[in-house]
């Protein structure tokens, strides 16, 4: 018979043999769980021959075997002694082989013997899995999707359960969570629709003559916009069927240990069993909790299928939902107003920030900085109505008040995990944000429990990163694969009227890192040439790369500030991967003519009083070019 290699268990927990009591706690934890997720697990030590008989005896069995080797843990950054202890804590059983078989404690070398001779061990390991399922993935948008379908490739039998529940307002929506429904796709079409407004004022200038008046009509956007949602909703349903992953529009709550239940919208219950789970319920959008916000005011949920023009806008918040609605709204010819509590898109670079924001400004969005609202009033019914709304400033006791048809609030999500019975089967949730921590493995402090996406705590919530954590979690619970999910250096764009994408650290984070003195920025204006011919706006386009000078001058962040941010970032992203340096991206030879910025300039260092701007113009004004090169560092 063939000898069938036995899979190398992996704990990732940084280990010490003095263990505090919460490093044992976690080692403890990390421990059982490779003891229930496999189904013979050996702790061994790679120069024992008992250990090396037991792993003989499994593989003359046809049986496969998941192995942890003692002696080699501190590879990983483990301390064999500590898990050794921790081992023996558990077992009463100080000596290596310690093995398991179907989460039942066999002993050493000459127990598994004897069971083996007894018929023990065949009974054990006949013993199938009681279980509904391998996996039940809670939340079918952009993470639970991604784990359920690569599990179900993998051969397991998988349940998704997702299920919306309405927003305040009464909107809900169909299967794929927040992105395709209320977020990324919706957004980045009414983003288009607002560009193509632009690019219909610029055509003129490009020689195209049209008499008829320009306007938009809400209406047409929105219903062409959902029933492109639509058919991404029946092509999901489709996806999970062809893959036989059982999808059931309820909702799902742990009820005890693995075992769920599920309520459908008619309100009955069902219950459903799994050996592991994946929590991937993302998060939805937060109220002020002032007075008529739940009844008055509409957040991201409702907005892309409002079935009315939304009419003179405030919108409340200042990050990455804010800006963009504001923007597409402003970009369709609305009134909008920007109210802002602090400062714009908290956690971005800056400099950036306040570019996006002076850009908006100057195309029509105004911003009320320093405000919070207070109350909100209906004045008139209607679609839309009139609303009233008081803020007060947060820097003095000054009040002000405004009337507006629509208000929306973009002050943040909340994650989806207080109703989801996570306190029956102790998974561990922080008390403040909500969100779950977990380790590098994604798997929560319970172990058969794992969490993905927006629910995670202190890790990005985008798209990619949902579906990259929840493939690649899949893939090491069911495929042998031991690839961990980066969450560094993850790109993202914000979809402003001017685009803002970047990649790695902002300047504000890149000093706290690596000190001002061992940074160097390098950055560039350029003016796209589809924007001389139109006469639009010079002087706004803005990349910037920050190089640690102490480490070859390796970007550590780079930041786009123009036409398609998005599609140039990703390569960047790429680059930056790899490694890039200053020096790399100098010897890249670029495409012309293109906004994909890939020359920073030559050290020109800004004298004292020149303003990067002014040396632009002044160099626009000396070649008569549009600039795409004319770069400072400072
Ligand atoms: C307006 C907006 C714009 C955005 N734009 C972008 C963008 O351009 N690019 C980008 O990368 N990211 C963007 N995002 C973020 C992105 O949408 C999220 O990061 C992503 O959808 C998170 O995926 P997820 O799987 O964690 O959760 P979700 O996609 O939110 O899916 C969770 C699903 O679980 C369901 N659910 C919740 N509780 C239960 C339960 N108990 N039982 C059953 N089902 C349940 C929910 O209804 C939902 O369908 C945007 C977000 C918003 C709000
Ligand atoms: N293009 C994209 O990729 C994209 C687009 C949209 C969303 N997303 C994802 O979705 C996540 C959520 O985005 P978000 O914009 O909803 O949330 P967010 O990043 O948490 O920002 C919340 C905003 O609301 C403000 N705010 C919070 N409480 C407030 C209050 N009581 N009164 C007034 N203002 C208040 C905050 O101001 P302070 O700064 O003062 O706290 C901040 O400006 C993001 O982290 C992002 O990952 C991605």
């Amino acid at each position: 018979m063939a000898t069938l290699p036995g899979r190398r268990a992996r704990l990732s927990s940084p280990g010490t043999s003095r263990l505090s009591s919460e490093a044992r706690e976690e080692l403890r934890r990390r421990l059982q769980g490779l003891i229930e997720d496999n189904r013979v697990m050996i702790f061994s030590k790679s120069y024992c021959p008992h250990s090396t008989r037991v792993k003989e005896l499994f593989s003359s069995l046809g049986v496969e075997y998941n192995i942890l080797e003692l002696d080699q843990v501190g590879k990983w950054n483990d301390d064999g002694a500590s898990v050794q202890e921790v081992l023996s804590e558990i077992t009463n059983q100080k000596t290596v082989p310690n093995i398991f078989v179907n989460k039942v404690h066999l002993g050493g070398c000459d127990r598994t013997f004897q069971a083996h001779q007894s018929g023990l061990l065949q009974k054990l390991l006949q013993k199938e899995s009681t279980y509904d399922y391998d996996l039940i993935v809670i939340g079918g948008g952009s993470g639970g999707l991604a784990c359920a379908q690569e599990a179900a490739i993998l051969g397991k039998k998988v349940m998704v359960l997702d299920f919306v529940v309405p927003s305040p307002q009464g909107t809900s929506w169909g299967l794929g969570g927040t992105c395709v429904n209320v977020g990324c796709i919706p957004k980045k079409l009414m983003h288009q629709a607002a560009l193509l407004g632009q690019a219909l004022k610029d055509s003129r200038k490009f020689g195209w003559e049209y008499n008829q008046q320009v306007k938009h009509n809400w209406e047409i956007m929105t219903e062409a916009i959902q029933n492109h949602i639509g058919s991404l909703n029946w092509s999901y349903g489709l996806s999970l069927r062809e893959k036989s992953v059982a999808y059931v529009n309820s909702y799902g709550e742990f009820v005890e240990r693995h075992k769920i239940k599920a309520t459908n919208r008619k309100g009955q219950e069902t219950y459903y069993t799994a050996a592991k789970f994946v929590i991937a319920t993302g998060a939805r959008p937060r109220y002020l909790g002032i007075q008529g916000d739940k009844e008055y005011c509409i957040t991201s949920d409702d907005l892309f299928s409002l079935p009315y023009c939304p009419g003179k806008t405030l919108v409340v918040g200042a990050s990455y939902v804010a800006l963009e609605c504001a923007g597409f709204l402003a970009g369709i010819g609305l009134d909008v107003t920007v109210m802002v509590r602090s400062v714009l898109l908290r956690g971005f670079d800056q400099e950036m920030a306040e570019k996006v924001g002076s850009y908006m400004e100057q195309h029509g969005v105004k911003f009320l900085r320093k405000f919070i609202p207070v109350m909100v009033q209906q004045l008139e019914k209607g679609s839309p109505g009139k609303l009233k709304i008081v803020a007060k400033s947060t820097e003095g006791p000054e009040t002000i008040e405004g009337v507006y048809n629509t208000v929306l609030l973009a002050v943040g999500r909340e994650p989806s995990t207080r109703k989801i019975g996570l306190e029956k089967i102790g998974v561990k949730v922080s008390e403040k944000s909500g969100k779950i921590p977990v380790n590098d493995i994604e798997q929560t402090n319970v172990p058969y429990v794992y969490a993905v996406g927006d629910v995670l705590e202190g890790k990005l919530e985008l798209t990619p990163v949902a579906i990259q954590a929840g493939k690649l979690l899949a893939r090491r619970l069911f495929g042998g694969h031991s690839e961990k999910c980066s969450y560094i250096n993850v790109p993202t764009t914000v979809f402003t009227p001017l685009e803002y994408g970047c990649c790695g650290l902002s300047e504000e984070k890149a000093i706290e890192i690596h000190k001002k003195e061992n940074l160097e920025v390098y950055h560039t204006l350029f003016w796209p040439l589809e924007w001389t011919v139109a006469g639009r706006d010079n002087n706004t386009c803005y990349a910037k790369i920050i190089c640690n000078k102490v480490d070859n001058n390796r970007v550590v962040g780079f930041h786009i500030l123009g036409p398609n941010a998005g599609e140039v970032t990703q390569g960047f992203a790429a680059a930056m991967k790899c490694g890039l340096t200053k020096q790399l991206l100098d010897g890249t030879i670029g495409i012309h003519p293109t906004c994909g910025i890939h020359h920073f300039g030559d050290n020109k260092v800004i004298g004292t009083g020149h303003h990067p701007e002014r040396l632009l113009r002044l160099g626009l004004l000396l070649s008569g070019l549009p600039v795409y090169s004319h770069s400072f560092q400072r």
